[in-house]
């Protein structure tokens, strides 16, 4: 496509509507349009490079363009673009979740592919939801001896969620969701959940100590979990780190506490691992820091590397097998998307994997975790920094305009935007939450660009604030 510059920023302007983007600012804006990108850089289509500071989005994994995962998609064009998922399978979707398997807690060994991290989601709560009402059909059955139930009484239909939670944009997705402003206007639409509260940093509303913070919001989950388990579904959370809400890392414990409330209740656990899974914190995933296998784990984001639009729910045998049964008895799960398993974006999966693997990715990242964390600690000096937050690759600075009291600036300051633009114009493509500055850079990331990441957003936010 060799459109000039002009014309694209107006065709962008003139037709595009984007996500998560206030339109009326964004035409007012000269559009950064991006052309190519190779290893951890963008660049853009007059030529000019950016770090990709955010992995396009939390995606990223190994770097762009890597000959791997291009040779991978570029040989299963070769075979299959793509085949349906309904009543038939294919090569890389099958040997996709093979892997899966392996390399997730035990105790998951099942894979329903779909296309986003909002859908994993939706599906787990819909499996867990179908789960639990063929559990009390069974149960009726054995009650009064008939055959089959006609009506249903619907016991279990709750779920609890954590407050500043997020799990994507679909009404399921948004129903348990607990961020005000993205979620509240959307309520009339929504199914309630009930409301956790959410291990904060330091913004625990009791006045806690973090540790004690964390233990206190688990005592408050217990309660809530205790107080309903006989309507509630399901648990669902973001292990460890609630990213949307600005990286806000649960203390130490906290994970492994809700999941065994939940199994002392009887009571499911999904896990969100959208964000956290695929080394984001150090570990493949987020839950074997803390040796936690959940019913259900939502992948999606780095699963294909950055590639291509992927998403997987993993479920337990147990869970599987509540839905296997006589075809009549209707208890199969109805729910599918059309590029479900999709053979290029397996296959660009399976590649990144292979690269995990091969490169020993994971272990490498450990030094330049230790090494991020060195060049944060300075970041707490500075006037307007009120926390920094880290848990791996995933980094949360947050911006306040009075440090003592953690008092915010006004949003018409719209202080994030500024400190993103003024790396942009320094070579860093980033993305703020609010007033917080997230980097999330590409797990393939050198010591060396880490080091200019780091430095360039320090050099922007001193001169923002
Ligand atoms: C924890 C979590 N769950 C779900 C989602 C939604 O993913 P997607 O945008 O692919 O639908 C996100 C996106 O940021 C996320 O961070």
């Amino acid at each position: 496509m060799d459109n000039n510059v002009d014309e694209l920023a107006e065709f962008d302007k003139k037709y595009l509507w984007h996500p998560f983007t206030q339109m009326k600012d964004y035409v007012n804006d000269q559009p950064v349009i991006i052309s190519s990108g190779k290893g951890v850089y963008l660049t853009d289509n007059t030529g000019k490079s950016y770090l990709d500071g955010v992995s396009s989005l939390w995606v990223n994994v190994h770097g762009h363009q890597r000959p791997e995962i291009n040779s991978a998609i570029i040989e299963q064009l070769g075979k299959i673009a793509h085949s349906t998922m309904l009543g038939l399978a294919n090569e890389p979707a099958i040997m996709l979740g093979k892997r899966l398997v392996e390399l997730a807690p035990e105790g998951l060994s099942r894979v329903f592919y779909s296309d986003t991290g909002a859908t994993a989601v939706e599906i787990a709560i819909k499996m867990a939801f179908q789960f639990r009402l063929h559990q009390e059909i069974d149960d009726s059955i054995k009650e009064t001896g008939a055959s089959d139930i006609v009506k249903y009484k619907y016991v279990k239909t709750k779920f609890i969620c954590l407050e500043n939670g997020y799990h994507g944009d679909t009404i399921g997705a948004v129903s348990v969701g607990g961020i005000h402003k993205f979620h509240e206007i959307f309520k009339p639409l929504l199914f309630e959940s009930y409301k956790a509260p959410s291990p904060y940093c330091y913004r625990c509303p009791l006045g806690l100590k973090r540790d004690d913070c964390g233990m206190a919001c688990a005592d408050e989950m217990e309660k809530l979990v205790v107080d309903h388990h006989d309507e509630l579904v399901a648990v669902i959370l973001e292990p460890l780190v609630q990213g949307a809400a600005g990286m806000i890392v649960a203390p130490d414990g906290y994970l492994r506490r809700v999941w065994e409330t939940c199994k002392e209740n009887d009571v499911l656990m999904i896990a969100d691992e959208v964000a956290t899974g695929f080394g984001r914190t150090g570990k493949m995933f987020a839950c074997e820091h803390e040796a936690v296998t959940p019913d259900f784990m939502a992948l999606a984001k780095g699963i294909s590397g950055g590639y291509l639009p992927l998403a997987a729910t993993m479920a337990t045998e147990e869970i599987y097998n509540g839905f296997i049964a006589e075809y009549e008895q209707q208890r199969t799960f109805f729910h599918g998307h059309t590029y479900t398993g999709n053979p290029l974006a397996c296959a660009a999966a399976l590649a990144n994997l292979e690269i995990f693997e091969k490169e020993h990715t994971l272990l490498k990242m450990q030094d330049k975790i230790k090494l991020l964390h060195e060049k944060l600690e300075p970041f707490n000096e500075l006037d307007h920094v009120g926390d920094v937050r880290q848990k791996g690759f995933l980094i949360g600075i947050e911006l306040v305009k009075n440090k003592p009291l953690k008092v915010p600036f006004p949003l018409a300051d719209r202080v994030g935007i500024q400190v993103i633009m003024e790396a942009r114009k320094n070579g860093l493509m980033i993305r703020p939450l609010g007033d917080v500055i997230v980097l999330n850079p590409p797990l393939c990331s050198s010591i060396e660009e880490l080091d200019k990441m780091v430095e360039i957003t320090k050099r922007a936010i001193i001169a923002i604030t």
